[in-house]
């Protein structure tokens, strides 16, 4: 496997607000990354400069090793990009959005086609893009991104938003584009979401990242926030810490003929970003 994506070291500032503070990655080439943290932490900054939108103070940032502040025109077809502040011209149908962008990249009518149908779109390729539904709009934007059939996908809170049934219908987009041998660099504020398609993730917080690693790796190493759940006869059910202070209480769960079954439950990301930041991820 070959890197992708490679950050190091990593600072930008906004005034005198330190936005990123040090940012390191190693994103290989075919994988699903994901970069988690609250609003605000700096998701979006950090995919603008990625991207070469955005030049940062210091550090040095490689897509496909090419350094991201001297990206030529060719080197940007290479990649495509969903931003969550890229708009989409609400009186123009979905195929002159995609005209728009099409132009760009040097793009035609048979592109513009292609990715409507992969979005499934196509029915509504005439439709001014206000009057689509959410989901809808999310296909359009995912369009954009995959109009030049990039190697890389950047996907800023490409389901942010959706309805559990639409953010699905993307959640599979995006599997289909990595079985396909793409790499895609995601953000999210959904545990789920991160959980489901990331081979590997970062938690970032306060323009640091507190944690890397594959979702379950990152739990297993909270294993201390492991729990037993003990559901009860009466119907109940009680969660203990997992270790051998639970053992009294168990036995005598156990021995009073009380307990129906015991599970052990695994620390969640959403544990895990509470405990390293004190603060919930999608609030
Ligand atoms: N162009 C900018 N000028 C000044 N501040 C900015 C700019 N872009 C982002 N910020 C600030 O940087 C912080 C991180 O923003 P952003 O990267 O959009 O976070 P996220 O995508 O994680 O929600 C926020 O406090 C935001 O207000
Ligand atoms: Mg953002």
């Amino acid at each position: 496997m070959s890197s992708s994506i490679t950050a190091e070291k990593i600072t930008k500032s906004f005034g005198n607000r330190a936005v990123l503070d040090g940012i390191d990655l190693d994103i290989q080439s075919g994988e699903i990354f994901g970069l988690l943290g609250p609003s605000g932490a700096g998701k979006t900054t950090l995919i603008r400069i990625l991207t070469g939108q955005l030049p940062q103070d210091s550090g040095t940032a490689l897509i496909t090793g090419t350094d991201t502040r001297r990206l030529s025109g060719n080197d940007r077809r290479r990649f495509g990009i969903t931003m969550d502040d890229f708009g989409v011209y609400e009186r123009l149908s979905c195929y002159e959005n995609l005209k728009i962008f099409a132009g760009i990249y040097g793009a035609g009518k048979r592109e513009i086609n292609e990715v409507l149908a992969k979005v499934g779109l196509s029915g509504a390729a005439k439709t001014p893009a206000g009057k689509l539904s959410k989901g809808m709009t999310g296909r359009l934007k995912l369009a954009r991104a995959f109009m030049t059939d990039p190697d890389i996908l950047f996907l800023d809170e490409p389901t942010s938003g959706l309805d559990p049934v639409s953010a699905a219908e993307i959640h599979k987009m995006i599997l289909d584009e990595k079985k396909r041998g793409k790499t895609v660099f995601l953000t999210t504020h959904t545990m789920t979401e991160a959980e489901k398609l990331c081979g590997n993730i970062a938690l970032l917080n306060e323009g640091r990242i507190v944690e890397y690693g594959s979702p379950e790796d990152i739990c297993r190493r909270y294993d201390h926030q492991r729990r037993l759940k003990i559901h009860l006869k009466d119907g109940s059910d009680i969660e203990i810490p997992h270790n051998v202070s639970a053992a009294g209480t168990i036995a005598e769960l156990i021995g009073s003929g009380k307990a129906e079954t015991i599970h052990t439950t695994e620390p969640d990301l959403e544990t895990v970003f509470m405990e390293l930041t004190g603060k919930e991820l999608s609030a």
